[in-house]
């Protein structure tokens, strides 16, 4: 493994599992799809055994702060819908759905972390449909949803973000609910490191390049993340139909000591790591 520039803002939360180059340059739709699909499989294995007890086999957590959706309460009710989750892993959240109710459905590009769902919805008895697919192009037909999310799913890892919202908007319904949790973008100006130096900026807040790693043997771009500032968030989803109803930025809690990639109670105690937004199609 290299080590990584301190100026890399990244928001990764693993280590590159092979030794890499990191640039920041622009990667399209169909690059970033490329690197990222190989790469979760690869890291799927130990991403499961390494966060799947705080995820909770059936259980909805929005992000490294840990808070769940049983308090946040972004989603409304699900009893009773059809609800889609985007990058949905393991299925940990949809099984939550189902376990409340909704018919919960995951789409993940990830041939390995949907067998690690399959692997769940054994253990738990909680099965959740899922496909493998990807945010830019979901396999489905218009309104066939109520709900749509993702917690730190596919948003952050696709270059075509205006397809990818504009896909969500397609599938649900009339005054359809899509929530999603990220990175949060104040997070970019920052090297993504857990400790003190975690919080000293050191690149521009409005530097969309993405973050891409080369991987040295071969030359292949072998992962990208896409930057969005809150403002381009708000752009999107108005652009899209969607109503913004929330914003939370969740406060890391008292006591809370997980370290999960930059995530940390050092950083999170100065500044929001993760956002979460709430918005509501309009009725056409
Ligand atoms: C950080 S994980 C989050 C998964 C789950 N929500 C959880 O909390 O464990 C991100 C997921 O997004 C998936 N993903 C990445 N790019 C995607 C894309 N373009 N379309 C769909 N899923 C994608 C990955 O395979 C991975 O399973």
């Amino acid at each position: 493994m290299s080590d990584t520039p301190p100026v890399a803002p990244d928001s990764r939360d693993h280590p590159p599992m092979r030794p890499i180059r990191v640039e920041r340059r622009a990667i399209d739709e169909s690059a970033s799809r490329h690197a990222n699909g190989p790469d979760w499989d690869r890291y799927a294995d130990d991403y499961q055994s390494t966060h799947g007890e705080f995820l909770g086999d059936a259980g909805f957590v929005w992000g490294p702060e840990g808070l769940t959706e049983d308090d946040a309460g972004v989603l409304g009710a699900v009893a009773g819908k059809d609800v889609l989750e985007i990058g949905s892993g393991a299925g940990q959240c949809s099984r939550w759905v189902r376990v409340h109710g909704g018919r919960g459905i995951g789409l993940d590009l990830s041939h390995r972390q949907l067998q690690h769902a399959r692997r769940l919805d054994e253990a738990t008895g909680i099965g959740v449909p899922s496909v493998r697919g990807t945010a830019t192009a979901l396999p489905f037909a218009d309104a066939s949803f109520d709900i749509s999310f993702c917690a730190f799913g596919a948003l952050q890892f696709v270059a075509d973000i205006d397809r990818a919202v504009a896909e969500v908007g397609r599938v649900l319904r009339p005054g359809g609910r899509f929530a999603f949790s990220i990175t949060h973008p104040t997070r970019w100006m920052f090297p993504d490191d857990p400790g003190p130096e975690g919080l000293v900026a050191s690149q521009s807040y409005w530097d969309r390049r993405p973050y891409v790693e080369v991987d040295e043997e071969s030359g292949e771009v072998s992962y990208v993340e896409h930057h969005r500032t809150l403002g381009d968030w708000v752009a999107l989803l108005a652009a899209a139909g969607f109503t913004i109803t929330t914003l939370l930025e969740p406060e890391w809690p008292d006591g809370h000591d997980r370290v999960w990639g930059g995530w940390s109670a050092t950083r999170g105690k100065v500044g929001p790591g993760t956002a979460i937004f709430g918005a509501d199609l309009l009725r056409r």
